[in-house]
Parts: structure tokens; sequence; C-alpha cells
């Protein structure tokens, strides 16, 4: 269903495949949520499926593959299911995100940081092979350049998710340095696509109003026409996601997260993007708390450290990817587009 078991054969003869081991095995850590399901059928198409573990807070429910239900605050359940599988490999992908965080601080901030303390020492204790942890556009406040945010660039974020998120990339770092644990990250802008549903986020409204344009409703945007944020499409982030982790740890100079970048929209040009598509689509604009986090986000994103250390190349412009969602959603809603 997605193209990328063909994501290494870049000259490396298929390395990934290769160099995984019957006996290895990966676990996905929030595997029933927006990138995590994707993430898990593509990881199934790479390797194994019964090499690769689903897990959740929540029972995932029948899948081509072992699923776990697993809260990652239970440090002893974690290790018992690194045991229990012979884990060598965590992608971590458990959080409270921007929107969801700011009406309950404290316990973002606890799920958010006990959940990564959880994986990161089970990973040092029994010596994990590798560890993937995303942060976000997040982590840059508005003391940040606005445009072509650089990949060094002050980091004072405006909410507690962000500061979760600077203080895991800082302790993935940690953990690097002081223990060779080879954890990897990825700053994700918003994440836009068709196979599942945001849960949170301030960029959720891009993927929300593809679901009202196919069909056929007017979309009430919580953002203003013209905020300006960094995105991109799910098969996009998943390669990044893939290709990061499959990389010689050598070219990697990025210990804390890389910048990576897709494409910069605003809700206005996503929905002329759309009206090329369907004329008659409509979009009002009301504002909420959202607004404000968003207007402390950067409009775009310098990637150039992860197009130079392992050759990172997005395929999808906002055209591309409002095309592909709405030939997809057509077919998920059984209705006609065009
Ligand atoms: P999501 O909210 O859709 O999914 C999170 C999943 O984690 C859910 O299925 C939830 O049930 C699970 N979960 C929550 N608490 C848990 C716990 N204690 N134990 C086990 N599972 C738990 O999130 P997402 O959009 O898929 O994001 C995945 C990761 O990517 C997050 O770390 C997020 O910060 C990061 N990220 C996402 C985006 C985006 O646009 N989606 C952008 C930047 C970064
Ligand atoms: N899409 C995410 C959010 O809006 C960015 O990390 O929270």
């Amino acid at each position: 269903m997605f193209p990328f078991r063909g994501v290494f054969e870049t000259g490396r003869a298929n390395r990934a495949t290769k160099l995984f081991m019957k006996q290895d095995h990966i676990l996905i850590i929030g595997a029933g949520g927006q990138i995590g399901a994707v993430l898990t059928e593509a990881l199934r198409e790479v390797y194994p499926p019964d090499q690769v573990i689903a897990a959740d807070l929540r029972d995932l429910g029948p899948q081509n593959g072992p699923t776990e239900i697993l809260d990652a605050l239970d440090g002893a359940a974690l290790e018992g299911l690194v045991k229990k599988w012979r884990v060598t490999q965590i992608y971590h992908l458990a959080a409270i995100l921007s929107a969801t965080g700011e009406k309950d601080p404290l316990r973002a901030w606890e799920i958010n940081m006990r959940s990564l303390f959880n994986v990161l020492e089970v990973s040092r204790q029994r010596q994990l092979a590798k560890v993937y942890f995303p942060s976000s556009i997040a982590v840059f406040g508005r003391e940040a350049s606005h445009n072509s945010t650089p990949q060094y660039e002050v980091l004072i974020p405006e909410t507690v998710y962000g500061i979760s998120k600077v203080a895991g990339e800082n302790w993935a770092n940690y953990y690097y340095r002081r223990y060779g644990l080879d954890v990897r990250s990825l700053r994700y802008p918003g994440i836009v696509g068709h196979q599942s549903m945001p849960g949170g986020g301030t960029t959720d409204y891009a993927v929300d109003i593809y679901h009202y344009a196919v069909q056929h409703k007017m979309y009430e945007c919580f953002l203003s026409a013209h905020t300006r944020l960094p995105m991109l499409y799910m098969p996009d982030a998943i390669r990044a996601t893939l290709k990061l982790m499959e990389a010689p740890a050598n070219l990697l100079s990025v210990r804390t997260s890389y910048n990576l970048a897709g494409m910069s929209f605003t809700p206005e040009d996503v929905t002329a993007s759309i009206r090329k598509i369907i004329p008659s689509f409509k979009v009002t604009y009301k504002p909420d708390f959202r607004q404000a986090i968003a207007d402390s986000w950067p409009a775009s994103i310098d990637d150039s450290a992860a197009r130079s250390d392992w050759g990172w190349q997005p395929q999808y412009d906002l055209d591309a990817m409002t095309k592909d969602m709405l030939q997809h959603l057509a077919v998920q809603y059984q209705v006609k587009v065009e």
C-alpha cells in the first residue's frame, strides 16, 4: 500500500533489511496516533511484519503484526515488553501535542517527559541499537527567525509542548554523548495525511480542511487566513523518518533534532489549492487560542543540515498533496470530487 520498500535502495543495496536480523524487533510506542498508524504500516513493509510491535495506550485491534497495550508512563511495563519481544529499536511517538497540552500543562509535561525518560533508560540499560524520538517546529518561539529558521537557533518555546520537545532533544543528545545511545530525531512540521486523524495540534486544520472539502461542506478555520506554517505530507514524513533511521551514524552531525521541511502555506493557500479541484469550496475564519501558538512558530524552516547529512529531499508540494489527499478521501467517503 505504501511505497516505502524502495526507500533504502540507493546504492547500499537495501542496507536496512539486510542488517535487520531474525532476532531484531522494533517497538513503536504511540502506534495508534496520526503518524504512528502510518509509520507502523510502513515499517511492516520494510521489515518482517511480525518483528514490528505496535503499542499504544488503547487497544489497536487486529493488525498484520503484533500489538500491545502499553502505558509508556509505566517503566516496568515498558521494560517487560522490551524483554518479552527482545526489542532492539524503539520509535517513541506517544506525546501530548501543542493545543491539548495547553489545556493541562503539568499533565502534558509529565506525559511527554516521563515517557521519554522511560524509553531512554530502558534503551540505555538494555543497550538497544537505536531510538527514534520526534521533535517539532514547536521548539521555536517568536525570538527565533521567522523565515528559513536555521538549525541552530535560539529556542524559547511558548507552549508546554515546545518546552518538553526542547528538553527532550537535549536529553536525546545527552544520552548519545554520555552513554553512546544512538537516539535520532526530526523536528516535524505540521503533518498532513489522509490515513489517520491528527491528535490535538495547532496544525490540525490542514487535515480537517480536506475532510470538509471532499464532503462538499463549508469549513470554519481556527487559524487566520494568512497564518503561514511549515507543513509536510505524510509520505514525505515517513520517508524522512525511515531514511534518518537507516543513515550511517557517522553521517549524522545533529544529535538534538534535525530541522525538516516540505512546504509552507497559509489556510488561504490551501483553500485556493483545493478550489482548483473543488471550485465551490468555502472557508470562514474564526481564530481561537491556537492562533497565538501558531503566531509564535516559524513560517518556514531551513533543513539544509538534513539535506546535506543524509540526503533529505521532499517529494510533495501543496498542489501535489492536495490532489493526492482529495483522491484518497473521495474513495474513503465514496464521493466524487471532480
Ligand atoms: P497523536 O496524538 O495522533 O498520537 C499519539 C498516540 O500516543 C495516541 O495514539 C495515544 O493514544 C498514544 N499515547 C498517548 N499517551 C500514551 C502513553 N502514556 N502510553 C502509550 N501511548 C500513549 O500524535 P501524532 O500526531 O501521531 O504525533 C506523534 C509524535 O510526533 C509526537 O511525539 C508528536 O509530538 C510528534 N509530532 C507530530 C506532528 C504532527 O503534525 N502530527 C508534528 C510534530 C511532531
Ligand atoms: N503538528 C504539531 C502541533 O500542532 C506540531 O508539533 O502540535
